[in-house]
């Protein structure tokens, strides 16, 4: 819940149950019974928007080592560190479950009040202003822009739309050399709606926003989910399934760890072609050099955390 007064930096102060949240010119300082912790306030802005505009994702979201949420799908647990080792082995670890929706309230009012105008946490670093300094204006467009989710495909009848310069969607300074150039499609009479087809690299050049997963195909519990990246991926995900990882431009370079206690497990540099089977029981953050296009695919299937969690299923669904 928001406090009413200002503090002395203009920002307003928040509570979520025992958790509370202040701003000042540089940084979110978090506080619970038994502890505190400090973020730089651009990386917990970035954080927080994913986290909102995700609804919890799938699993933990980690804003960094200590702090960040456990999705579980209705309601989510919200905690300081719960997968961190040193917490853990001093039993400081601080968690409480709410209903999904306070908590998506709670945050996406402190990520309202907290994000000045010129500062936009789904931009590149590159391609947006500060986020320091005393309260200076709102940024509504940035913080309640929703995240694009295809009923079937995008550019479908009455499904989201393709990008183009008209609706301001120019292409990014990295994709310049990007073909634009879209498919002929020769469908039978009758099914002008349902065959279809587009420049799926055309699409993604033209993402204003980073390591931000759109939903562009649905097939049952089948989700294909590309994003351009740049710079460091926000948060640190803690995954509840497998997640698929197609490398379709550049290079990403991934820190996998253990999901539990963040120990590292493994450094993957994937480059341009590339696929990678990302385990059910790990963590991970991407470092992209510059903008690259990346396809998660994704299993919405909800059964899958429990039969990960009992052991049914293997966390990795190879073996070479
Ligand atoms: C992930 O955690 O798997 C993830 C999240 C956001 C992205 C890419 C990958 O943009
Ligand atoms: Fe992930």
């Amino acid at each position: 819940m928001p406090q009413n007064s200002l503090n002395q930096f203009g920002y307003r102060d928040f509570t979520l149950g025992e958790f509370s949240f202040r701003r000042d010119e540089y940084f979110a300082h978090i506080e619970w019974p038994g502890g505190t912790h400090t973020v730089p306030v651009d990386k917990f802005l970035k954080a927080l928007i994913r986290d909102v505009a995700w609804n919890f994702f799938y699993g933990i979201v980690n804003f960094d080592e200590v702090f960040g949420t456990l999705n579980h799908y209705g309601n989510v647990d919200v905690f300081a560190g719960l997968y961190n080792a040193g917490y853990k082995a001093q039993k400081k670890e601080f968690v409480r479950n709410f209903p999904s929706d306070e908590v998506r309230a709670a945050f996406a009012a402190i990520l309202d009040d907290w994000t000045n105008e010129g500062f936009d946490p789904f931009a590149a670093p590159e391609e947006t202003g500060s986020a320091f300094g005393p309260k200076r204006g709102i940024n509504p467009i940035a913080v309640k822009r929703k995240r694009v989710t295809a009923e079937r495909m995008a550019g479908l009848k009455n499904d989201t739309p393709l990008r183009s310069d008209a609706d301001g969607h120019p292409v990014n300074r990295h994709f310049a050399d990007v073909n634009q150039t879209e498919p002929k499609v020769h469908a039978e009479p009758g099914f002008e709606d349902e065959v279809h087809a587009f420049n799926f690299f055309a699409y993604l050049s033209r993402s204003d926003v980073t390591w931000n997963p759109s939903v562009c195909s649905v097939v049952k519990d089948s989700l294909t989910c590309p994003t351009t990246e740049e710079f460091v991926l926000p948060i640190i995900h803690g995954n509840d399934r497998v997640e698929w990882f197609v490398q379709l431009s550049d290079e990403i370079i991934w820190d996998v760890s253990d999901r539990e206690t963040g120990a590292p497990r493994a450094r993957v540099t994937m480059k341009a072609g590339d696929v990678a089977a990302m385990p059910a029981d790990i963590r991970h953050q991407g470092f992209s050099p510059k903008r690259s296009m990346l396809l998660v695919w994704e299993n919405a299937d909800s059964t899958l955390p429990e039969l990960y969690a009992s052991g049914k299923m293997k966390p990795n669904p190879v073996d070479f």
